[in-house]
């Protein structure tokens, strides 16, 4: 991307149909008329981004929009675009995979109230029931806002968080039983009460209708992340500190604080709570959940306004230090630990125990011998009494690493781990979710007999395009984006052919998953997040913390201006 070395003349562009909803809005009285709020133009400062409301108001194909925009611009300008002229086949066919995918990110926005609001989780018409996939997911949303803060268009971003958060103060129950207040929607649809009246309302479901009635821990924690990339991507700390988000990261923290009769400070969660959300074994203390929280935590501190309760955030504070201490100790593996563990004595009684878990060196599975390069390391995937889960999740080591969870050394080693095991992590489409996949009875017994998840497909071994952005911020983040590059390229040899899947299958997920949806949002969006992170690495801010040593007190010094 080449940066503009004067400020780009601003672009005079139609009246636009969109307004923020504001807090106060009273969403049961019938949408008022539409005000205009904000000046949508061509940011100073950065480089030329075009906003996709531009591209709604032209009605217009992204790439003729540039042309449009170059034009306008008066063709001398120094400023250039992203997107420049294609120099052979190679920049053409990316630049026609990036063209379809902003378009399907475009026709992906949901509207409330004539206001954009969210994106859809997968427009697949082939399929037959949509089920859940018409609705605006959580977790689903967040690639999606990335792509939309860097290009310039904010608003979505913002009405999303707002109606989360009056989401989460609604009253939740499933069957008989009521929800905290903390909790926060897995996902939610506009329901159209009255067409003929245009009446519209939100569905939100907490988990109470979701296949397997899985609860989406991750949710809240992946909202107060999505706060604080908004609040540090556009220097607005308004939104942040508004009362409704400062009580709804509240709310979500207690949950997570609240004290329960464990002995850990990871949070204790069911099977299927976060993005793998059905029954794979992951209950107990799953990594993604355990680095999310981390990250969650840090932001918070950054986003919680001066003065507030001093008790509240000393408490976040110490979570923070004693969730890093357990990660580090009993969560890391690399050849060093895995050869301790495999000596480890058990039955050991008493403070000085080495093996605290009473983890039994037999059940150590076989395949992580071979695994183990002597050069590398992640976390595991679960830690609890006898129980080492040693299977590599993805989503959770690079949260680690964005969120500096991880130490220097740490973050290294899991992206050489990433690149001695290439072929089994990325293979011929990045990435797997995670890895090994369970086969044969362990795969009967663990996921009860999923017919979705068999060997090597969906959650268990399946490669998931999505998390191609995650991969992109650590390289990038770790000054290694060759590592990103490659993987990049492999994306873009099916991913626009095969229609954005949802999924791949296969050991090196060579075939379009069995049942994954096409046209996934995410997966349209992680390709444009990844692509925008190399192209300009300076993005990274939006959602890389800064190691600022969490793991010494004093700590974490709160301030106005996000870290
Ligand atoms: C699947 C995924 C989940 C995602 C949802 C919508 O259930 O496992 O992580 O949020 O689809 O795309």
């Amino acid at each position: 991307m080449v940066q503009c070395t004067q400020p780009p003349p601003q672009l005079k562009l139609p009246e636009s149909k969109i307004t923020e909803l504001t807090d106060d809005e009273n969403h049961d009285s019938p949408p008022k008329p539409e005000k205009r709020t904000r000046m949508h133009h061509i940011e100073r400062h950065r480089s030329c981004v075009v906003t996709l409301s531009d591209i709604e108001l032209n009605g217009l194909q992204p790439r003729r929009l540039l042309q449009t925009i170059e034009k306008s611009l008066g063709g001398g300008s120094q400023c250039s675009l992203h997107e420049e002229a294609p120099t052979d086949a190679n920049a053409s066919h990316r630049h026609a995979i990036a063209d379809a995918a902003w378009e399907a990110l475009k026709r992906s926005i949901v509207y409330f109230r004539g206001q954009p609001i969210g994106t859809v989780a997968a427009i697949d018409k082939s399929q037959g029931a949509a089920l859940n996939y018409d609705q605006v997911f959580m977790r689903d949303f967040i690639p999606s806002a990335l792509a939309f803060l860097m290009k310039g268009e904010h608003l979505i971003v913002k009405n999303f968080l707002v109606e989360i958060a009056r989401l989460q103060s609604r009253e939740k129950m499933v069957d008989l039983f009521k929800l905290g207040q903390g909790v926060m929607p897995a996902s939610f649809k506009v329901h159209h009460r009255n067409p003929t009246q245009k009446t519209e309302s939100l569905l939100a479901d907490f988990g109470e209708t979701a296949i397997g009635r899985v609860a989406p821990v991750d949710s809240g924690l992946w909202w107060i992340i999505l706060l604080r990339a908004y609040t540090k991507w556009t220097g607005d700390n308004s939104l942040a500190e508004s009362p409704n988000c400062q009580r709804a990261m509240h709310l979500i923290l207690r949950l997570c604080l609240s004290e329960g009769c464990d002995t850990s400070p990871a949070l204790l969660c069911a099977d299927g709570c976060s993005m793998i959300d059905r029954r794979m074994g992951i209950y107990g203390y799953p990594i993604e959940i355990q680095a999310l929280f981390f990250m969650a935590m840090r932001c918070a501190l950054s986003l919680l306004k001066q003065d507030s309760d001093a008790d509240f955030v000393n408490h976040i504070t110490k979570r923070i230090q004693a969730l890093s201490y357990h990660l580090h100790s009993y969560y890391w593996l690399d050849f060093q630990r895995l050869n301790d563990i495999y000596r480890y004595k058990t039955e050991e009684y008493s403070q000085t125990a080495l093996n605290k878990f009473n983890v039994i060196p037999e059940s150590i599975p076989d395949w992580i011998f071979d695994f183990m390069p002597s050069r590398g390391g992640y976390f595991i995937g679960n830690v609890s009494p006898a129980r080492m889960d040693f299977r590599w999740f993805c989503l959770g080591n690079f949260i680690a690493i964005l969120s500096s969870l991880a130490t220097g050394e740490q973050a290294e080693a899991i992206l050489d781990l990433v690149e001695e095991r290439w072929q089994e992590l990325i293979g011929e489409m990045p990435l797997k979710i995670c890895y090994p996949a369970m086969e044969n009875q362990e795969w009967q017994i663990v996921t009860g007999c999923d017919p979705k998840n068999t060997r090597w497909s969906y959650h268990n071994g399946g490669s998931w395009p999505v998390l191609l952005w995650l991969l992109v911020a650590v390289s990038v983040k770790l000054g290694r984006p060759h590592l990103a590059r490659r993987a990049v390229e492999l994306m873009e040899q099916r991913l626009a052919k095969d229609d954005f899947p949802e999924y791949y299958d296969g050991k090196v997920g060579r075939y379009v998953g069995k049942q994954a949806r096409k046209f996934q949002t995410w997966s349209v969006a992680g390709y444009l997040v990844a692509k925008m992170l190399l192209d300009d690495p300076s993005h990274l801010r939006i959602v890389a913390l800064e190691d600022d040593s969490h793991s010494q007190a004093p700590f974490l010094k709160r301030s106005n201006s996000c870290p």
